[in-house]
């Protein structure tokens, strides 16, 4: 695969001059057309440099080092081997894939296991093109089963510390809470991570979503808010577009996980345009999820024509079929894809991050914007 070198090619990317692009710009974006989009484009995907801003650390968890840890941990697997391990990624909805997500966690035992997992992932993730990630990691799934706050919390932050230095990746870590979970149980633990003065930027939302609405967290967002932190969740991705209003108006979110579902109520869709709320969208999960069926039919084209700020993202990687370069590389080539809509998902994702202005200048510079 070529790297994205960020130079304006020849009949290229019109929007790679040396302004940003403009909201009207981007507004103004082509989307394929029908026909164009059935196309399947045999040109090589250039590897964008872009902001992963949905990521679930633990859905990064590759079969091998499922198996690699349990033997160091001493854990019997209920699989055989990897053939039988991954027979079991075949997912109805999302509750079938947490079950499996949640059952292969018990082999995170220790600092070092959190670590390894978290450096593969950055590794993997720099070669994917990422240049900034915001990491989201689900302490209440760990504390549940009796791995301290501080194990699994330093595990990951150890190798965050010098992911810049040693990936090229800045990161950012957010801590997530269960919504199937209780809110009380939800602000013990963000109580404990206030008080162990952890390194998180942000709290997260996710999980079983419906019957799961925003309404239940209210306190535990405001206490957030309150202690400086950023404030994202999961909403609309098999939940009703109410969840995504209510995540904005009761929880006070600044971005959106998925989203998708947006498109069900076109009052919600302007207000989302109007307010350039980022809706961080995963392609391949949706699909793996059967929140869509296929991935030609995914919205999110009719997202970029209908001006919601997107951007794509590989949410758990190891079970979905791909990091976020393979995400590019599939809807290129299923959904024809332009080189124009690819820049502006990378640099809605760089700017939609939480990273401070400089990497942003810094980012959108690698992308060909100075
Ligand atoms: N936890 C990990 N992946 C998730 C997803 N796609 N939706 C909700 N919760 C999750
Ligand atoms: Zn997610």
């Amino acid at each position: 695969m070529e790297t994205y070198d960020g130079a304006p090619e020849p009949g290229g990317v019109p929007a790679l001059s040396d302004a940003p692009i403009s909201e009207a710009d981007e507004a103004a974006a082509p989307v394929p057309d029908a026909e164009e989009a059935a196309v399947v484009v045999e040109q090589p995907v250039k590897l964008l440099p872009v902001a992963e801003l949905h990521l679930h650390i633990e859905g990064t968890l590759e079969p091998e080092l499922i198996f690699a840890l349990a033997e160091r941990n001493g854990i019997e697997l209920p699989y055989a081997d990897l053939d039988e391990l991954r027979a079991c990624y075949e997912f109805t909805d999302l509750q079938s894939f947490l079950d499996l997500y949640y059952a292969n966690m018990a082999v995170l035992q220790t600092e070092q296991d959190f670590a390894d997992m978290t450096r593969a992932y950055l590794e993997r993730a720099a070669a994917a093109g990422v240049r900034h990630a915001e990491i989201m990691v689900d302490p209440q799934a760990h504390v549940s089963r009796g791995v301290p706050l501080e194990t699994c919390v330093n595990g990951v932050a150890s190798v965050l510390a010098n992911s810049l230095a040693e990936f090229g990746v800045s990161t950012l870590l957010i801590a997530a809470f269960l919504r199937d979970l209780s809110e009380e149980s939800a602000l013990d633990v963000l109580e404990q991570l206030l008080a162990m003065n952890a390194p998180i930027a942000g709290i997260g939302l996710d999980s079983a979503e419906v019957g799961n609405p925003p309404a239940k967290f209210e306190r535990l967002f405001a206490r957030a808010k309150e202690a400086g932190l950023h404030r994202i969740a999961h909403a609309g991705e098999e939940g009703p577009p109410s969840y995504i209003i209510d995540a904005l108006e009761l929880l006070d979110v600044e971005r959106i996980d998925h989203g998708i579902r947006c498109m069900e109520d076109p009052e919600l869709v302007e207000h989302l345009v109007a307010e350039r709320v980022p809706l961080t969208v995963c392609p391949l999960s949706n699909v793996r999820l059967r929140a869509v069926d296929t991935l030609a039919e995914h919205p999110l084209p009719a997202m970029l024509a209908a001006g919601l700020n997107v951007s794509v993202n590989s949410d758990d990687p190891a079970y979905f079929g791909g990091y976020v370069d393979d995400n590019f590389v599939q809807l290129q080539t299923v959904l024809g894809l332009s080189e124009f809509d690819r820049v502006r998902l990378a640099s809605n994702s760089i700017r939609s991050s939480f990273a401070d202005d400089e990497r942003k200048t810094e980012l959108l510079a690698e992308l060909g914007y100075s």
